[in-house]
């Protein structure tokens, strides 16, 4: 598609300044084909609105690829709340901005379902909880699955063992040499996972608070600038999105890229060029698909916690398909992975 081709991917965008908050609201529901939407809540820091827009429409769409290659009948959507730069919310604003979020989600009158994302808890989704009940991810205690970033973690534990048998014919990822970026929610959990598995941890965040962990599991720790040329098995990628550029794919000595960060690819060219340099890329729309698999499976269809973990650990069989796939028709992952989805909404 030429750029500038009034083409819209996206079946519906709200944009609108906060009421009780004054801050800048986006939900983009990219795709109902297979379901209603659901997406999380990201609330984080952009220069202007307009970037958190563009944002929520790339996070939505990766959210249809990642319901449609994980089976679940939703469709994509997400909610970005864009920050000024330095803004930090106190507990009465914080309850402002979720409100405005809820109002939002609430006149989606069902076709979009919020869950937390970056920036967000189940604690706030208790609050969103409030005012609607199109909402993932509340506390246990109030009858929701809580906290998804195990399970996110719990299925790129997953997609890794596919991808290890794969290269190296073994599943354990003992020994394994692991640079991991972020050690947010989803990064901690992981990084505990690996190191009770012996795997060799380096690890990095921009919070250097995060030094403690490391020094806890007994990971040796690097800047961010560091890690990408870190000689390893695997980068797992668990920060914001856009990391690979093609300037970072080029510096990286690993033999492939595995991690729950959504859309990792700066642009979609990257994924050739990790092809070109022989690094496999598992598409992070599978990677990552654990915690949505546990919120949808265990609220929506009534799963047990077992039956879930068991949804959740088959990422390993689809990421296992992926490449076989991928081989077969040689194609990168990255097209595979595509295919898959791609083929699941079109058949709906
Ligand atoms: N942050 C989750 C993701 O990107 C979003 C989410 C979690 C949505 C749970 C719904 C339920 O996959």
């Amino acid at each position: 598609m030429r750029e500038g081709t009034p083409m819209l991917d996206h079946e519906e965008i709200l944009v609108r300044r906060g009421r009780r908050s004054g801050l800048p609201v986006v939900l983009a529901v990219h795709s109902t084909a297979l379901g209603p939407a659901a997406g999380g809540l990201r609330l984080w820091h952009y220069p202007g609105w307009r970037d958190g827009l563009t944002d929520a429409l790339r996070l939505s769409a990766a959210m249809t690829l990642k319901f449609a290659a994980a089976g679940l009948a939703a469709g994509g959507g997400k909610t970005v709340v864009a920050l000024p730069p330095g803004t930090r919310l106190d507990q009465p604003r914080r309850r402002d901005v979720l409100y405005d979020v809820a109002d939002a989600v609430e006149s989606m009158a069902g076709r979009y379902a919020i869950g937390p994302d970056v920036g967000t808890s189940p604690a706030d989704m208790a609050v969103i909880g409030d005012v609607t009940p199109h909402v993932f991810c509340r506390p246990r205690e109030l009858g929701g699955s809580g906290d998804s970033s195990p399970h996110t973690a719990q299925g790129t534990l997953a997609a890794l063992r596919a991808v290890n048998r794969h290269l190296h014919g073994e599943r354990t990822l003992k020994g394994r040499r692991m640079a991991l970026i972020g050690l947010g929610h989803v990064g901690e959990h992981l990084a505990r996972l690996l190191a009770a598995e012996g795997a060799v941890l380096t690890v990095t965040d921009i919070d250097d608070t995060k030094k403690r962990l490391a020094g806890e599991l007994g990971a040796t720790w690097r800047t961010p600038e560091e890690i990408i040329s870190t000689d390893a098995d695997y980068l797992i990628p668990a920060a914001l999105g856009g990391l690979l550029t093609p300037h970072v794919v080029r510096a990286l000595r690993c033999r492939a890229v595995v991690g729950p960060a959504n859309n990792q690819l700066d642009t979609p060219e990257a994924a050739d060029l990790l092809h070109q340099r022989a690094i496999t890329w598992i598409p992070d729309h599978i990677a990552s698909a654990g915690g949505v698999i546990n919120a949808m499976t265990t609220e929506l269809h009534g799963l047990t916690p077992e039956e879930s973990l068991a949804r959740v650990n088959a990422i390993e069989d689809t990421v296992t398909e992926l490449l076989t796939t991928a081989d077969a028709l040689g194609v990168t992952p990255a097209e595979a992975g595509h295919e898959l989805a791609r083929r699941r909404i079109d058949a709906a």
